[in-house]
């Protein structure tokens, strides 16, 4: 679609820098560690690269507790490394997103240090202040210099700023007109002017909704007037993308809050689908349906046809896709399709791609809790480390996962047969048919609850497509009809994926065939089919 942003045909790639490719040997990945694989990125052939905070932080929560906007932290490199990242990922046709942390900031951010200040100054109305509790939450006291509680919904560490909720005191900033709280906006529009001055081509947008809402009054109004202002900013450098993780309302961050894309938390549904199927599992017991159903409605929400929703693999915080499938690989292939071929934008996460699993071995750090068994280092070979960092195990920012000689990209890259090369294939295929990108048309052909066979048609001009999976270990059938996708006439169908296994090749189907058209489908497996009317 000659019209489209690029970011709509975007397949996003997430990287946890920490664990990425260390390049300096202190056991934590780094931006020259990035920019050393972009070629098996552009391998893999995604267009752009989201990398988790990368700013100057106390790392009490992973980098997510930013202490300096302006500034990356040193032990990723310096402004130098990521302008040479920028450079290199253009000119393999790769952007670069960086993830910004608006909610909150570090305890140890200057805004905060002076913030808490008893003596009034500018930054006093810039976090969330109060005598008293309100609203449930959490509220820290702090004693030391200004004797009020400092609201942080997420960490002690992690402090939420002040939007001009309306339920603070007057003298608190309860507006986005009191001067502190206006300055609070300069300032961040500032940083993101900042960044995409640099060559960054848009940024995740941590925590969107502001999480201190609930307490704090907020109905909306407040990310609506912060992020327009942003999204202001980001329109005068062009064709850039902010993309919001707000799990509540992700169709009001893209309606009305000016982002151009939005998670969509029903890619958790997409998901559990795989999970119905399982091997072990029994009679399938999922509901392809309800999610075809909940999607649709969401999708269909979205009312700019330039802003859309993401659907993920997995990311930092929550288990992975191939845990999903208990490590089957076939079925990890089946999420992979259904993630690459909705109308939506797909996200995955880095190492998902190879069937990494969740690591329950990984101890906690940085803050993860539970969730440092997602953010084990990425596996290249089976060399040391993995190949992940020359340092010394005990120095690794968290140790590799166990069994990474059996699954690494080395083992699967060129590899047919291989997830990797499967996943590969896949992306390929969504980039020579318009009709299985974020845009096109989705037509549901075969969608029943405890049924595991999910098929639909995809439909983009004169290019029309059908993606039929079958989510179960044992075989299985469904007759649809494909006559609405070619206007009740003949046409020729042709396998697309997967290509190296047996199947339907090419086949002319006249209009009564379409109208029963047979999907017979080998356990795990899947078709991608390309219906030409004739
Ligand atoms: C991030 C988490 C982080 C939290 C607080 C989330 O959305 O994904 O990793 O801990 O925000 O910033």
């Amino acid at each position: 679609m000659a019209d489209s942003p690029w970011y709509q045909d975007a397949v996003i790639y997430q990287i946890y820098p920490q664990s990425f490719q260390d390049t300096n040997g202190d056991g934590i990945g780094d931006l020259p560690g990035i920019t050393r694989r972009l070629d098996y990125l552009q391998y893999l052939g995604v267009d752009a690269l989201w990398l988790c905070p990368i700013f100057e932080s106390p790392f009490t929560d992973a980098g997510y507790d930013v202490s300096d906007y302006m500034r990356i932290a040193p032990r990723y490199g310096t402004l130098g490394d990521l302008k040479r990242l920028i450079r290199e990922a253009h000119r393999r046709g790769i952007r670069i997103l960086l993830d910004m942390v608006f909610g909150h900031t570090s305890d140890q951010h200057r805004w905060f240090r002076e913030s808490s200040r008893f003596r009034r100054n500018p930054c006093s109305n810039r976090y969330l202040w109060s005598a008293a509790e309100f609203g449930g939450g959490k509220w820290v006291w702090n004693n030391e210099g200004r004797h009020e509680m400092y609201y942080a919904s997420w960490n002690v560490s992690q402090v939420d700023l002040n939007y001009g909720f309306r339920r603070l005191a007057k003298g608190n900033g309860n507006s986005p007109r009191d001067p502190g709280v206006r300055a609070l906006y300069r300032d961040c529009r500032r940083i993101v002017a900042y960044w995409l001055g640099q060559g960054v081509d848009g940024f995740r947008c941590d925590a969107a909704g502001f999480v201190g809402y609930k307490a704090c009054g907020n109905d909306g109004r407040l990310p609506r007037l912060f992020w327009r202002s942003i999204r202001k900013v980001a329109d005068k450098f062009g064709d850039r993308v902010l993309m919001s993780e707000e799990w509540d309302r992700p169709v009001e961050a893209v309606n009305e809050w000016g982002f151009h894309l939005s998670f969509s938390l029903l890619a958790g549904n997409l998901k559990g689908l795989l999970s119905f199927g399982k091997p072990g599992k029994g009679r399938f017991r999922g509901d392809p349906l309800a999610f075809d159903r909940a999607f649709a409605s969401q999708s269909s929400g979205v009312r700019r046809k330039d802003h859309g929703l993401v659907l993920f693999t997995s990311n930092h915080d929550s288990g992975r896709l191939a845990d999903c499938s208990g490590g089957c690989d076939a079925l990890t292939a089946l999420g992979f399709l259904l993630v690459l071929t909705q109308n939506a934008v797909p996200k995955i996460y880095m190492g998902d791609e190879l069937g990494m699993r969740y690591d329950s071995a990984a101890p906690s750090h940085e803050g993860s809790g539970a969730r440092a068994g997602n953010r084990t280092p990425m596996p290249w070979t089976s060399g040391r480390n993995a190949g992940f960092s020359t340092a010394a195990a005990p120095k690794l920012y968290l140790p590799v996962t166990k069994g990474y000689q059996r699954r690494n990209v080395g083992i699967q890259l060129g590899h047919p047969g291989s997830l990797l090369e499967e996943v590969r294939g896949m992306i390929a295929c969504r980039r020579r048919h318009p009709s299985l990108r974020t845009r096109a048309e989705k037509i549901t052909l075969h969608a029943r609850k405890n049924d595991p066979v999910y098929a639909y048609g995809r439909r983009c001009d004169d290019d029309t497509t059908v993606v039929a999976v079958n989510l179960s270990g044992r075989p299985a059938r469904a007759v649809v009809s494909l006559r609405g996708l070619t206007g009740g006439r003949a046409a020729l169908v042709r396998q697309l994926l997967p290509r190296c296994r047996e199947g339907l090749e090419v086949r002319h189907a006249s209009a009564a065939e379409l109208g029963r058209f047979p999907l017979s489908l080998g356990p795990y497996s899947y078709q991608v089919l390309e219906v030409a009317s004739l």
